[in-house]
Order: structure tokens, then sequence, then C-alpha cells
């Protein structure tokens, strides 16, 4: 059986997957880039500075403007989106989380946040339900952000678990990728034409129950 559940946060725990493509839009407008939804999974899971990289390649500006141009537009979209999460509460928790976060603890499960967001202690905090956490891996310690495993090697050694022991709960193609490569098992919310066709999907967090998780587990290790 599984011992550890690795969480990713925006878009897995509440909206805020919806913040961050809001702030990078208003941002894409005020430099002449325009984003839509479909370029915005692109960004899903994807550190700051990665993102505004990808942003600006799509906008064909990555070389219009210098390190102390790019630093500032990254810190623009970090002050938009802190402004959208700031009346954030516990009702913003996702459909289902808190319930599966209790059972998990009454399995003895451990929790761990694997998300590339520095904001996570934060957001966790805002909806009341950082106790639940065992850790936080901290993405500002790790050399390679999401695809790269790294986040969720983190997160699984935080809480002492080895990496096959757990579940990894993502809604973003490049977390889905880095669960992937880390040995967890993925568990994608979204669809498929976002995150693929070979892992388990639920289309909403509300399916994610416990016993959901153990079926999961139970057919994919038989
Ligand atoms: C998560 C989100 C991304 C975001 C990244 C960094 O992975 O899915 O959209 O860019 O965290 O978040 P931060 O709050 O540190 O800018
Ligand atoms: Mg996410």
């Amino acid at each position: 059986m599984f011992k550890g559940v690795l969480f990713d946060l925006d878009g897995v725990i509440t909206d805020t997957a919806e913040y961050h493509y809001r702030a990078w839009k208003k941002l894409g407008e005020e430099i002449g880039i325009t984003i839509d939804r479909t370029f915005n999974e692109q960004l899903k899971g994807v550190s700051r500075e990665d993102s505004l990289s990808r942003m600006l390649a799509y906008g064909h500006k990555e070389n219009e403007f210098s390190e102390e141009e790019f630093s500032a537009m990254a810190a623009r979209k970090n002050e938009y989106y802190v402004e959208m999460i700031q009346e954030i509460t516990p009702e913003d928790v996702y459909p289902g989380i808190l319930t599966l976060l209790k059972e998990l603890k009454s399995h003895n499960v451990k929790i761990s946040l694997a998300s590339a967001s520095k904001n996570g202690p934060f957001l966790l905090n805002k909806m009341a339900i950082e106790p639940y956490f065992d850790a936080i891996a901290d993405p500002a310690s790790v050399a390679k952000g999401k695809p790269a495993p790294d986040i969720f090697l983190l997160a699984a050694s935080k809480v002492g678990v080895e990496i096959k022991d757990c579940i990894g709960v993502e809604d973003a193609k490049a977390g889905i990728q880095a669960i992937q490569a880390s040995g967890a098992l993925p568990i994608g919310v979204g669809r498929k034409e976002d995150l693929g066709t070979d892992i388990s999907l639920v289309s909403e967090t509300s399916q994610l129950s416990f016993d959901y998780l153990v079926e999961q587990w139970m057919q994919a290790n038989h």
C-alpha cells in the first residue's frame, strides 16, 4: 500500500492555477504578448522564471530584455498574483480535498507538498490546511523545476517515505512528467487532452477519495 501522497497545490488543492494565468496574462498585455488558455497549459506547474522565459519565447521577445528587466517582470507578475490570493479562505479548498486529507491522516499516510510555488506555505495557511501537511518541499532548494522529478523526490524524502511508495497528484503536464520521472504513481486532475491517456485521471477533485487512490494503487501494482 502507498505510504505517502505528494500534492501539487495550484489547480489541485484550490483554484489558484486560474490566478497564475490571469497574472501572466496581465503582465503579457503590458509587454505586448497575448496568451490564451491553450498556451497557459505550458505554464502550469512551471516555475516563475521558466514560465516567463516560455512566455517571452512564445511572443518572440526572448532577446528583448536585460537580466534586470527579466527579474523585474517576474517580480511584477508575482505582485499581481499575491494581490489576487489575499482573499483566499478555507472555503476555497477544492471539493473533496479536506476529506481526503483527513482520510489519509486516519490511515497514517504521510502528506507532503510538492508545489513549485514559493507562495505555497502562505496559501496552505490561508486555507487553514497547513496542519495536515507533514512536510512542505521548498522549491527554492531544488536544482531543477518540473518536469524534472526533484521537487517530488524532496517531498517524499522530507516525510521519510521511499518515492516508489508514493502517489503524486497533479493538474499539469509538466507535473505529471515530474511524477513519472520520480518513480511515484501519478494521478492527474484534468482532461486527457492535456494530461495524456496513460495515467489515472479524475475530472474533479471530488473524485479523489481515499478509496479511489487505493483502487488506482492496486491496479498499478497488481
Ligand atoms: C506552480 C504553478 C505555476 C507557477 C509556479 C511558481 O507550479 O502551477 O503556475 O508559475 O508554481 O509559483 P510562484 O508562486 O512561486 O510564482
Ligand atoms: Mg498545479
